[in-house]
Parts: structure tokens; C-alpha cells; sequence
């Protein structure tokens, strides 16, 4: 305190800044990325969401959104302006009532200036008015916003949220949402969580969905299409939520066939990660081109094609299990994308194992088998893929490995802990997979230091005998019956 007066000029400079609140007085611009070595550009620094409220409107036929966004967040440093991630065309922001200016910059920042600097731990009220044809938007060369014949969808990973909304884009940043939308009659919107509300007026149906867990801005979705939707509740009383496109042609039948089991899946997952962690189940079927799935937070996006060759539960599996691990407990960063799909293919191991068609450790040593040590499968890291190769099947099934190489080590009563305790430590969350590790250590009372470097961290096949003593000993390994169901879940990896 004192030294402060020894530097000249600080007195002078005091007097000017008492026209802004003294503990903004250092305010600078926030970052316009939150910090991910994998995506630098990627959600911003500066402040922290609590709540999106989006009130919108869509037409079908020309593509045109429009509507307000509301956000509740709070700054967590001295701020002169900030960073939203958005392509659409903005017409106005305020901040806290006030007008804010407003301009895009790099691919997809919309930089914000309230008219005064805004200390650290402000809450803010950020209000977005905006409108434009998000499938002309595009970010670094593409898009992710599939339009229909009906309609259009926003479901992808890890970008999604710049075509229908503004937002801090990063799972860092969970908030709750209440998204409204309104579409003409006969038309349905869907979206994340619970159905509160549809109102018709003057040909027009407003669709009013509440997501009241933390959700992480990729796992908003939104859907705009005919659908039609179908109501339940699982035995284990989990209200499920369903929506197929009416123009699914041939694959309605085995959507529906696979899409109708969420509810026994959702029971059946719960026994083992623990209770189903939000308010509401479902997901729903598009007519959209595409060949994935996505987790979207308690209402899944399934392509029609997932369902070409008749029904798959496995990818319902998949999908519901990244409700406990990915959307529930979050990633801290891209690179943790193991505890994502590393166990939402571990699942369906354990499917296989609960329909007769294979056990984990059988599939484990299939594609332990199927890789000789020279494939580039084995040049992925699971723990760390790197961005470009974040979705590997590597990812996926080396990353399954690891955690069937888990359950061997540290064996099924500790191992089974991990996987339901886990979900619960971190609930609605983020961790990484230093967090999980210490986790499995702290349940299991074993150092897991080398078993996780082993699996995760190196680019080589590890020993056979880490797999499964003898293992190696056996040329060939016969295709279990569930790995082609398994298998069809990655059409992520096709385009
Ligand atoms: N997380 C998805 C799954 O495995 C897969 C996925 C990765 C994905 N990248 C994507 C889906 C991009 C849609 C778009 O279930
Ligand atoms: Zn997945």
C-alpha cells in the first residue's frame, strides 16, 4: 500500500480513474479462448455462465431464426470487455440494462464493450438480440447445422452452440437453460430436458424446454422438424421423452425399436453408475444425412442410418451412458476425452456381457487381438489423443481396454465402485483424468501410476500379459457376436 506512492504519476492517474469503479480500474479485455490447448479459440475468458434463456423463433421453410438470449453469468476478473462465441447476425446487446457495442472478430467471437469497465465478480445480465440463416454460417470452413427437408438440427461435438446461440463454448462453463422456441403449427421443436409448456396462437406453437442441471454448451440441442413424440416413464420412474422425424422411411421401424428401449436402458445403466442424473430421458431421430449419435444432455441425437441395418441398442447404450460420464461429469479439457468415450464404449462391452453376446473381457481381447503392434492404432494415446485425432477409434476401443486393464487390476468389487462412485463424486460437473485416476487409487487403495501410463499415455501396444495373462499365446481371436451392433456406433469416424 504504502509503496504505491513512490511511483510517479500513480496519484495523477488515481484521479482520472474515479470515474470508473476503482476495482475495475485495471480492467482489460477478456481472453477469446477459455484456456484448451486442443481448441484455443474455444469458449472465452473472464466470467462464468450460470443460465442461458433463449426465446426464439424459427421458420422451416427459409431457415430464419430469430430471437433473444439472456445470460446470467458472473466476471471473474476485472473486465473492459468480453468474448461470446456466435456466427449469427447480432442487432443489439445490453449489459445489465445498459447498451453495450458489439463487434465479431476471428471465426466466431462476438466481442462485447459495456459502456463501464466491470470489476470481478459482477453478475451479469447479458441480453443478445439477434436473428440470421445459420446454414450460410460457417466457422473455419464448416458448419454444423444440419437442415432437413422440415427443418434443421444443432447436434455436434465439440461446436455446435455458434448457430443457434451465443455463449461461453466450452464444457468448462455448464449452465442451466430454458429454451422457447417458437415454430409454426404442425411443426415441433425439441430440445434438452423437460417439455414445461406448448402454446398455439395465431399459427404459431411455442415450445418451452427446461434444462435445470448444469449442461455443457455442446450438449444443447435443438431440433425443428415434424416429429412425432411419445411419452413414457422407465420402471425405474425416469420420464422419457422420445421424437421421430414422420419422413424416416424404411429406418422408422428400427428406430423406433431401438429409441423406445431408453427407459429399460436407463434402469439398467443406473444399477450400474448409479441414478439417472437428471429430470428427464428420451432422444430423438431426425431426418437428417448424418451417421452419429450424440449425447445431447437427457435427449439424444440419433441419425436415421444408425438404424439401417435394423434396431441397435447398443448405440442407445453408448449414448445413455455418456449421460453419468460426459454430460453429468463433464471434461475439464478436450484432451480428457477418455473418461467420455473411453467408458460410454465400456458399457457397451458390459451390454454385450448382460445380452449373452460376449463379455468385456472377450471383446477386450478381440481388440487386443485385432491390432498387431505395428497398426497406428496403438500410435493413439487415449489420455491425450491430440485434437485432430480426439475421436480415433482408438479412442474408443484402446480407451475401453484401458478400463477393462482397470477392472483386471484392481478387480470387480473395487472396480465396480469406481464406476458408480465416480459418477456421484463429480456430479454435474467437470474433472479430468488425473481427478479419475486419483479416484480409482483412493477406492482401489492401489497406485495405479504405471497401469495408467501403460494404457492411456503411450504410443505402443502394451504387453500381452497386461491385457490378460496367456493372451498373447492365442493367434486369433473370434469376433464376438455383438461387436458388429458395437461397431456401428462409430460413424463419427466415417466422415
Ligand atoms: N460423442 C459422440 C459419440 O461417440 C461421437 C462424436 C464425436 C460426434 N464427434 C462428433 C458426434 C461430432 C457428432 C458430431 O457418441
Ligand atoms: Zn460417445
Amino acid at each position: 500500500m504504502h509503496r504505491r506512492f513512490l511511483v510517479p504519476g500513480a496519484l495523477a492517474a488515481a484521479s482520472v480513474l474515479l470515474a470508473i469503479p476503482a476495482s475495475a480500474a485495471g480492467a482489460s479485455p477478456g481472453a477469446p479462448g477459455i484456456g484448451d490447448p486442443y481448441y484455443p479459440a474455444y469458449g472465452n475468458g473472464g466470467y462464468d455462465v450460470s443460465h442461458y434463456d433463449l426465446r426464439l423463433t424459427y421458420r422451416p421453410e427459409t431457415d430464419e431464426l430469430a430471437g433473444t438470449a439472456t445470460i446470467l453469468a458472473r466476471t471473474t476478473e476485472d473486465l473492459s470487455s468480453f468474448d461470446l462465441d456466435f456466427l449469427l447476425d447480432v442487432a443489439e446487446v445490453r449489459v445489465n440494462g445498459a447498451t453495450a457495442a458489439f463487434a465479431s472478430s476471428g471465426e466466431h467471437e462476438l466481442v462485447v464493450t459495456p459502456k463501464v469497465p466491470l470489476a470481478k465478480g459482477t453478475p451479469l445480465t447479458v441480453v443478445v438480440r439477434y436473428s440470421g440463416v445459420p446454414s450460410t454460417k460457417s466457422a473455419y470452413g464448416f458448419s454444423t447445422w444440419h437442415r432437413t427437408p422440415d427443418g434443421a438440427v444443432a447436434a455436434d461435438e465439440p461446436e455446435s452452440a455458434w448457430w443457434w446461440f451465443p455463449s461461453n463454448d466450452h464444457p468448462l462453463d455448464k449452465a442451466t437453460y430454458d429454451v422457447s422456441v417458437a415454430v409454426p403449427d404442425g411443426t415441433q421443436a425439441i430440445s434438452n430436458g423437460t417439455l414445461q409448456s406448448t402454446t398455439s396462437r395465431l399459427g404459431w406453437t411455442r415450445w418451452t424446454w427446461r434444462q435445470n442441471k448444469p449442461q455443457a454448451t455442446y450438449l444443447a440441442t435443438l431440433a425443428l422438424g415434424r416429429f412425432d413424440i411419445s411419452t413414457g416413464t422407465s420402471e425405474g420412474g425416469v420420464p422419457v421423452v422420445n421424437a421421430y422425424s414422420r419422413n424416416l422411411g424404411d429406418n422408422e421401424g428400427a428406430a423406433r425399436a431401438s429409441v423406445e428401449r431408453t427407459g429399460e436402458i436407463v434402469d439398467w445403466l443406473s444399477g450400474v453408475f448409479g441414478p439417472y442424473p437428471f429430470a428427464s430421458a428420451g432422444g430423438y431421430v431426425p431426418n437428417t444425412t448424418t451417421g452419429f449419435a450424440l449425447e445431447t444432455q437427457s435427449r439424444v441425437y440419433y441419425s436415421p442410418r444408425q438404424f439401417a441395418n435394423g434396431s441397435n441398442t447398443s448405440v442407445v447404450v453408448h449414448e445413455l451412458a455418456h449421460q453419468w460420464y460426459g454430460d453429468s461429469v463433464s471434461v475439464k479439457g478436450w484432451k480428457d476425452i477418455w473418461l467420455n468415450e473411453g467408458f460410454a464404449r465400456y458399457a457397451q462391452w458390459l451390454w454385450s456381457e448382460h445380452e449373452g453376446e460376449g463379455t468385456a473381457q472377450e471383446l477386450a481381447d478381440y481388440v487386443y487381438a485385432s491390432h498387431p503392434a505395428d497398426d497406428a492404432f496403438w500410435t493413439v494415446k487415449p489420455g491425450d489423443p491430440g485434437a485432430d485425432r480426439q475421436f480415433d477409434i482408438a479412442v474408443y476401443d484402446r480407451g475401453a481396454l484401458a478400463v477393462q486393464a482397470l477392472r483386471n487390476e484392481i478387480g470387480d468389487e473395487a472396480f465396480f465402485a469406481v464406476l458408480k462412485g465416480w459418477p456421484a463424486s463429480h456430479a454435474y460437473g467437470n474433472a479430468d483424468i488425473a481427478d479419475f485416476r486419483a479416484y480409482a487409487e483412493q477406492v482401489s487403495g492401489k497406485s495405479l501410476g504405471a497401469l495408467f501410463d501403460t494404457w492411456l499415455f503411450q504410443p505402443a501396444k502394451p504387453a500381452g500379459p497386461a491385457a490378460r495373462s496367456g493372451l498373447t499365446a492365442r493367434a486369433t481371436v473370434v469376433q464376438p457376436r455383438s461387436w458388429k451392433k458395437i461397431a456401428a456406433t462409430n460413424g463419427v469416424h466415417e466422415h
